[in-house]
């Protein structure tokens, strides 16, 4: 993808970060028609399982930020709004769970949850080089403001859509920030397409982690105690949330996001669309 417009972009991404950050308080929770939400069974768990793995978010990110520790602009980005951004997404989506399923003990269901996620987040490994973990970056805030939107978008229910259309906004700024890095560190480190692609691959792949899996395995151990660990209600439930988020997303703008670290001429970008969509569709259209 070029990047023709790269000044003024590098300068709304500047003009983004000075405004101020919204708020929970800026939800109008009151609003919420509780009683015909409650039902929704499917947007509880999509909300839940969310909470959850933003909620987690301080777990990888003190790896993350000690990387780029000799590059101040960085790791005072990622401490100051990512970081910070990241755990609101969490507590808001807490708070809307809370709202519409009080009798969920969130707090006792995320400790379970954490029990077991923490053993593997500690691992997460990074890329090889500064450059090719900002492609990995760029990856993994395309798929949350993929998830996001398709949140939005699935949603009738309004707060919920303003919800999630602020995070999938947030995803989007994020993913615009670390692209910026990316393409500064690419200049210094010199790499091909080659390595970039390698980097977007892997990165996708490893997508469909056990992030959501793990997250909802204790979701359904305190929401169903009876099913909990039942691989057919697992699988059953799964197949619903995916089936949101596959007929909600707009692949064509998580196809642009995710080429463009790649920065291919018009003619490449077209023959690197398939594989890439291929890859997409490992990853959400499951
Ligand atoms: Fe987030
Ligand atoms: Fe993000």
């Amino acid at each position: 993808m070029t990047t023709p417009n790269a000044h003024s972009e590098d300068e709304s991404i500047v003009e983004q970060s000075q405004t101020p950050h919204w708020r929970i308080e800026d939800l109008a929770f009151s609003t919420i028609d509780v009683a015909a939400v409650r039902s929704d069974e499917n947007l509880f768990y999509l909300a839940t399982c969310a909470s959850f793995v933003e909620s987690g978010s301080d777990l990888y990110t003190q790896n993350l930020i000690a990387y780029y520790g000799d590059d101040p602009e960085i790791s005072d980005w990622l401490t100051h709004h990512w970081e910070v951004e990241e755990l609101q997404h969490g507590n808001a989506l807490r708070a809307y769970v809370a709202h519409v399923w009080p009798e969920f003990e969130w707090q006792i269901a995320y400790n379970d949850f954490l029990e077991e996620y923490s053993r593997y987040c500690k691992v997460e490994l990074l890329e090889p080089s500064k450059a090719l973990e900002m492609v990995a970056r760029c990856v993994v805030e395309t798929g949350t403001a993929t998830f996001y939107q398709a949140l939005a978008r699935s949603s009738t229910e309004p707060v919920m859509r303003n919800l999630a259309t602020r995070i999938a906004n947030d995803e989007v700024n994020h993913y615009k920030h670390f692209f910026r890095y990316f393409r500064r560190l690419r200049q210094k480190e010199g790499l091909s397409r080659r390595h970039i692609f390698g980097a977007l691959s892997r990165r996708t792949l490893e997508m469909k982690t056990e992030d959501s899996a793990c997250a909802l395995r204790h979701v359904l151990k305190f929401r169903d105690p009876k099913h909990a660990g039942d691989p057919v209600r697992l699988k059953e439930i799964s197949a619903m949330m995916n089936t949101t988020v596959r007929v909600n997303l707009r692949a064509d703008m998580t196809i642009k996001m995710m080429m463009r670290p790649l920065d291919l001429p018009p003619v490449l970008q077209t023959i690197v669309a398939y594989p890439v969509t291929q890859i997409m569709n490992k990853v959400f259209l499951r």
